[in-house]
């Protein structure tokens, strides 16, 4: 049996009138980048990430019976038209693994706890959210086994959105096959087992050095991979960077985590300024806060680092223990490189509920 075929929806009939779910989901930052993929949202390369807390997207899901199917999006109870196309292309997507949805007229009120405007995408947090609701109606209509729910919710939220995939659990995720990583998967994510104790609390400062949506999107930049001149070398040092990092998580080795961390960071950049088109996408001000990082370690010792995101925003990740210091050194020196002093404090966290 081709493997997508075990996530096709055993229910037969859908005898729930009206059911009605909220579930609250995590957005997630990328240790190991994924960029570059091919058809069916199958990653060109394995990822890892931290499964964030604070910054994530609540949807409240409202399924009627009805005599043909229909979504309606809600942002904060207020009616969302822009939002309903990439809702609709993903339930679209998922239909052949949730044919019971065609019997229903779906509402979702979804919203987000950081600002609209304020760079972090919200598909990761949103496809996962609406991929739980989903495989809830699913478990309560008898079609699937508790037990199976994440794994389902990672698959069918990895059609949304490739990210979305590693927002279903925490506080460690890794999606796409690697050698190391026994259970690991292209079809969903799966929870990085036995991580060192210091990881599992680990902190995000999420640095907004500039507000506004993506200069480039995702979808846009994984296709410039396609027949980018350095994909093969890029994908063979992703897999490298897996190892090491699989290695340092478990033994707790934090120097390592920070020497591979930076590095993904900039080489996820550096693919951008080598497309064909190109793109930079940090601004003056990233550049400032990881020189001012840098300093900060050199001088104090304290294991801080970054990792970026397709943007300009600066994630400062460290360790628990050291909260108090970085959090006066963000106030001294970084927040006044953020735009209207913004900065969101965020953790790991155990991923959707
Ligand atoms: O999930 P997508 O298609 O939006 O791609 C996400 C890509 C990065 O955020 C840049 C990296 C990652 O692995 O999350």
């Amino acid at each position: 049996m081709d493997q997508n075929e075990a996530f096709i929806s055993a229910v037969q009939t859908a005898t729930l009138e009206r059911f009605e779910t909220t579930h609250k989901a995590p957005s997630n930052i990328a240790l190991v980048k994924y960029w570059g993929k091919y058809a069916s949202q199958i990653p060109a390369n394995p990822s890892i990430s931290f499964t964030l807390s604070e910054a994530h997207t609540s949807s409240r899901l409202l399924f009627e019976k009805a005599s043909k199917a229909e979504v309606r999006v809600l942002y904060q109870g207020e009616p969302k038209h822009e939002f309903e196309p990439k809702v609709v292309q993903f339930l679209e997507r998922i239909r052949l693994y949730c044919p019971f949805l065609n019997e229903y007229k779906i509402t979702i009120d979804t919203s987000n706890t950081f600002p609209h405007s304020s760079g972090i995408a919200s598909s990761a947090s949103g496809m996962a959210a609406l991929a739980m609701g989903i495989v809830t109606l699913e478990q309560k209509l008898g079609g699937i086994a508790k037990e199976a729910m994440a794994q389902k919710a990672s698959f069918l939220a990895r059609l949304g959105s490739g990210s979305a995939a590693r927002s279903i659990e925490g506080p460690i995720v890794s999606w796409g096959e690697h050698h190391e990583l026994e259970q690991s998967s292209d079809l969903y994510a799966t929870k990085f087992e036995r991580p060192h104790e210091i990881f599992k609390t680990y902190q995000d400062t999420i640095l907004i050095v500039h507000k506004g949506a993506k200069k480039v999107s995702s979808t846009v930049g994984h296709d410039l991979m396609n027949n980018h001149p350095y994909k093969d070398a890029r994908f063979e040092q992703a897999q490298t960077h897996m190892s090491s990092l699989v290695s340092a998580l478990k033994k707790g080795n934090v120097e390592s985590f920070i020497r591979i961390v930076e590095s993904e960071a900039l080489s996820l950049h550096a693919m951008m300024m080598t497309s064909n088109p190109y793109f930079v996408l940090m601004e003056p001000q990233t550049l400032e806060v990881i020189k001012k990082i840098w300093e900060y370690r050199e001088m104090t010792e304290t294991p801080v680092c970054f990792t970026l995101d397709a943007g300009a925003n600066v994630h400062l990740l460290y360790p628990e223990a050291e909260k108090e210091k970085v959090h006066a050194f963000i106030e001294d020196e970084l927040k006044s490189y953020c735009e209207d002093g913004f900065f969101i404090h965020d953790h790991c966290g155990e991923g959707a509920v």
